[in-house]
């Protein structure tokens, strides 16, 4: 398996490694390709990526991604959208599953429409006037549904909307209920603002959430509070053929360099990764190094620790190794 590897920019490149590195022990075969994308990069050469690294990055099997800072007035395409876009990766699926030293106990997936909505670039800008169209199709809504439905031991599939509001929610929704009753999964479906309020107020009551694009990418924020820090949910955008694996946060300027960014949500989208390559085992020992260390008080300060990013990922490759 060929992976290629995009750390990106800021605390980026401070996790992607530690991931890397768990990859390296659970997949000895595997080759890792290094492409060097981003902001930083921008500002050294006047590139953030060019047609050749896309290329590379499409002879390989899948994608291991760190975080990308949002350039001020846009100066060139957000890389993150144009790999989800170019690579048609539908779906992103991002799980919430709490930890000892969570503050909310939860456990649930947000499968979050990866392809259009407000994001799907379609806005003509005067100066006086920004109109964004927000795009939302039945077969891209059914295809999202789907994935979710797909979701290996689903209980119920929450569908989050704003249908009271937008006939594009109403398509939205109504595909998704198409979907959930011929799969002949339990469904029911929430505003989104009564969604933000039950996350905090009692997220047992979610399962599975599928939502679109903006939605899931608030609400994913939201739910990493309720687990504990952004440093801890992982990602996968997901296509027919190919994946990336990142987690949900990004490049953390405000952390970025000091060395103690929480590697956590990087080294459980490598598992995911591991999840979608076939290797169930390798992924499952992940998560019980990560469990370990976590349970042993290796902590970064975003969850109330003292260590560093490479105490974490010391000890997480330490557990690893005992395990594998
Ligand atoms: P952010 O997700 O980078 O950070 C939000 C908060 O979470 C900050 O307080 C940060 O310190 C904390 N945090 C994030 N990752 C952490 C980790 N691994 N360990 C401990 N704490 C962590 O969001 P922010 O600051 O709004 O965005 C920074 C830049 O990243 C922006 O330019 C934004 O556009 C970009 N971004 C990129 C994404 C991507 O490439 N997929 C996703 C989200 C934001
Ligand atoms: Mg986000």
């Amino acid at each position: 398996m060929k992976i290629a590897v995009l750390p990106g920019d800021g605390v980026g490149k401070e996790v992607v490694p530690v991931a890397r590195d768990v990859l390296k022990m659970t997949l000895p075969d595997a080759e890792f390709v290094h492409v060097d994308v981003g902001h930083e990069r921008w500002l050294r050469e006047g590139k953030a990526m060019t047609d050749g690294d896309m290329d590379v990055v499409r002879g390989c099997d899948c994608v291991l991604f760190g975080a990308i800072t949002s350039p001020p007035g846009k100066p060139y395409r957000s890389i993150i959208l144009a790999l989800r876009k170019d690579l048609e990766l539908y779906a992103n699926i991002r799980p919430f599953k709490s930890n000892p030293v969570s503050p909310r106990q939860v456990d649930f997936v947000i499968y979050r429409e990866n392809s259009e909505d407000l994001y799907a670039g379609l806005e003509t800008v005067t100066p006086d006037e920004v109109r964004s169209v927000r795009l939302i199709t039945r077969k891209a809504s059914e295809r999202i549904a789907r994935v979710a439905c797909r979701r290996p031991g689903i209980r119920k599939l929450t569908i989050v909307h704003k249908a009271n509001v937008m006939k594009s929610c109403e398509l939205f929704r109504d595909a998704c209920i198409s979907v959930a009753t011929a799969a002949g999964v339990p469904y029911d479906d929430m505003l989104v603002d009564t969604a933000a309020y039950y996350l905090v107020r009692d997220p047992s009551r979610f399962d599975t959430i599928v939502t679109t694009n903006l939605f899931g990418d608030i609400l994913s924020d939201e739910a990493s509070a309720l687990i504990g820090s952004m440093g801890l949910s992982p990602s996968a955008n997901v296509g027919d053929r190919y994946a990336l694996f990142e987690p949900v946060h990004g490049s953390a300027p405000d952390i970025a360099g000091k060395g103690i960014a929480n590697p956590i949500a990087a080294v459980l989208s490598a598992k995911m990764l591991l999840e979608w390559a076939g290797k169930p085992d390798a992924a499952k020992a992940v998560q019980h190094a990560v469990d370990r260390t976590i349970a042993e008080g290796t902590l970064t300060p975003d969850l109330g620790g003292r260590c560093t990013t490479q105490d974490v990922g010391t000890t997480v490759l330490k557990h690893l190794e005992k395990t594998l």
